[in-house]
């Protein structure tokens, strides 16, 4: 049987550019704060709507956030550089002029809000742009990745073990 999920009285996970969800099981997970920089609701090319709508508007580069807030930070930002009303750009966003920089400091708010020992999942897509040069914009080194090629089944699965469950253990 599956645990049970708190009851949002806790906020330990930040997904810092949730975009439409999609990669979440419960796009409505009681324990994450969903942020973006942008709301949006288009229709897609082929019919389907994309709805950004975040919990906190607001930029990687400067969270509103105290030090220390998450346990577990998910960054997926965009990696296309593409055009800015193509309908790439409309779902995913898209990587700016000075985009380095703009990473650059995502990582460093990440992990300023980020408590220690938590832990960051960052998701890349190196289509155009290299994975390396991508982690080269922070001095943290990663611990272990997954590439899922083209024809992959392999997923990235993350678990947190829930914060009530966690005390009634330690009673
Ligand atoms: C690749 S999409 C995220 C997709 C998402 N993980 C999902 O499951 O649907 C990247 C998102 O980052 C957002 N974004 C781009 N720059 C940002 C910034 N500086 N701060 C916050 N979000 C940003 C875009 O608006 C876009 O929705």
């Amino acid at each position: 049987m599956r645990r049970k999920k708190g009851n949002g009285a806790m906020k330990t996970i930040l997904d810092a550019c949730c975009g439409s969800r999609m990669f979440w099981f419960d796009r409505q997970d009681p324990r994450a704060v969903y942020m973006d920089n942008r709301r949006f609701v288009g229709t897609c090319c082929d019919g389907r709507t994309v709805s950004v709508d975040p919990d906190v508007l607001a930029d990687f580069k400067n969270m509103p956030f105290p030090d220390a807030s998450f346990k577990l930070v998910v960054l997926d930002p965009p990696h296309l550089r593409c055009g800015p009303g193509s309908w790439t750009a409309q779902k995913y966003g898209r990587l700016q002029r000075g985009w380095q920089d703009d990473l650059r400091a995502g990582f460093t708010e990440c992990f300023r809000v980020l408590e220690p020992g938590g832990t960051l999942i960052f998701k890349w897509c190196e289509y155009q742009v290299p994975l390396s040069e991508v982690l080269a914009l922070t001095p943290e080194a990663p611990l272990f990745g997954h590439q899922s090629g083209k024809r992959s089944k392999t997923h990235w699965i993350v678990f947190q073990k829930d914060n009530a469950l966690a005390e009634e253990e330690q009673k």
